[in-house]
């Protein structure tokens, strides 16, 4: 596996003189993840501007030489077959200005040929959320509520950041409908499943619905709002709710109760998109096992979107903790046995999502090396920032595989 790697990825003399050996030796049958998973769902990862583009501009807070560029690249056309946007179809990214020249597509355009020109499944991230999206979205002429203004910087005005005059309901149900049309209709055919609303549920509390401008100035039917103008946008793509914390039971029980009563309404969700921003203490193979099955209840295809492990001392504890306060739960070094830890994590999830493969028919990885994670100090990925496949990367295999794991192996803890 290790001259494995370092001949895909590193390139060079060295490698050049390896190549004969290797390719005859264990190489050779070394599965990649993508063939290790073929006969059962996508294996996927997140991209960022530097792969999409093929140059190392400065983006998505990564910073790599186009040398690194070309080997993250490298591992991601040779072990995916499925990629996601990391931040590209963002609104704040796709759509910053308003008006008729308000967007700027190219860096999502250099997403979806990446994925098309190398016969990759394309997800579209994300439409509707509360994160990543500009003030002017919002931005009216009516007064805000009453909460906002008698409390300066309070519930509404710290949280989103502003505190100004609102759009009307009409006005922003609008703004939100060109955005749909325009985004999806711009890459129809060619993204095959988009989040639709990203992470609408809260996370404290007994509100199902997270309070955000979306929220407020809609009220709670812009989320089949923003899946019904999806359909309208492009008929054929899979409409997915994408949110995090799923293996948390409370969490889950709103997403439930949000799916069904979405359902009733016919509302056109086709999937569930689980986040799983997880770590090396949990969800167990059980939690896991069990998260699994409630989704599955509501009768929809389960998509693993962003997938990663956080192996720092930090993030040991966080699970259903607001995801945006989740990078920076990289302090306190890493736990003891990370790389071990990591492999065993990894075996029991893959583990779960193979036993319930007839729901899970995706999984997505947040992002190709720790090098380019959004959390890399907790080392969450199988690749190290060189592209090395670290024994996380074997374990994976070797659950697809059906091989007995030697290193793998799920601890007694984690059953
Ligand atoms: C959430 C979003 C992702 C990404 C991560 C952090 O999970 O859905 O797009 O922003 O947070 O990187």
């Amino acid at each position: 596996m290790k001259l494995y790697s370092s001949l895909c990825c590193r390139g060079g003399m060295l490698a050049a003189l390896l190549f004969a050996f290797a390719t005859s030796s264990r190489a050779a049958d070394t599965p990649t993840l993508k063939d290790a998973y073929k006969d059962h769902f996508h294996i996927g990862v997140a991209i960022n501007r530097t792969i999409a583009t093929g140059t190392a501009v400065r983006a998505d807070n990564v910073n790599r030489t186009l040398e690194q560029v070309r080997a993250d690249t490298a591992v991601v056309r040779e072990q995916f077959n499925q990629i996601a946007p990391e931040n590209d179809l963002k609104w704040a990214l796709i759509h910053p200005n308003p008006g008729p020249d308000g967007y700027d597509f190219a860096p999502a355009d250099a997403f979806v040929n990446f994925g098309v020109s190398n016969k990759m499944y394309v997800i579209g991230h994300t439409l509707v959320w509360h994160g990543q999206t500009p003030q002017w979205v919002f931005e009216g002429t009516n007064p805000p509520p009453a909460a906002v203004t008698s409390a300066p910087g309070g519930r509404f005005g710290r949280r989103f950041g502003y505190s100004g005059p609102r759009a009307s309901r009409e006005e922003l149900l609008a703004r939100m409908r060109e955005h749909i049309h325009t985004v999806v209709g711009r890459y129809k055919g060619k993204i095959k499943s988009w989040d639709v609303v990203n992470e609408a549920i809260s996370d404290r509390g007994t509100n199902v619905l997270r309070d955000s401008l979306w929220l407020e100035i809609i009220g709670p039917d812009f989320i089949a709002k923003a899946f019904e103008y999806a359909r309208e946008a492009d008929p054929d793509a899979i409409l997915r709710y994408n949110d995090y914390g799923l293996e948390n039971p409370d969490k889950r029980r709103k997403l439930i109760t949000l799916i069904k009563s979405l359902q009733e309404q016919k509302v056109p969700v086709h999937a569930i998109g689980s986040q799983t921003h997880v770590s090396v203490s949990g969800p167990s193979f059980a939690e896991m096992d069990q998260a699994l099955t409630e989704m599955a209840s509501l009768g929809l295809p389960i998509h693993i979107t962003e997938l990663d492990v956080n192996s720092a001392e930090g993030g040991q504890r966080n699970t259903g903790a607001e995801i945006s306060e989740n990078a920076a739960a990289t302090q306190g070094g890493l736990v003891d046995d990370a790389n071990q830890r990591l492999a065993e994590q990894y075996a029991n999830l893959f583990k779960a999502f193979l036993k319930h493969k007839s729901s899970v028919k995706m999984v997505t990885f947040w992002g190709v090396n720790d090098g380019v994670s959004w959390r890399a100090n907790g080392t969450p990925l199988l690749f190290d920032g060189n592209n090395q496949p670290k024994p996380a990367f074997d374990a994976v295999i070797r659950v697809g595989t059906g091989e007995k794991l030697s290193s793998g192996e799920p601890s007694t803890a984690q059953r």
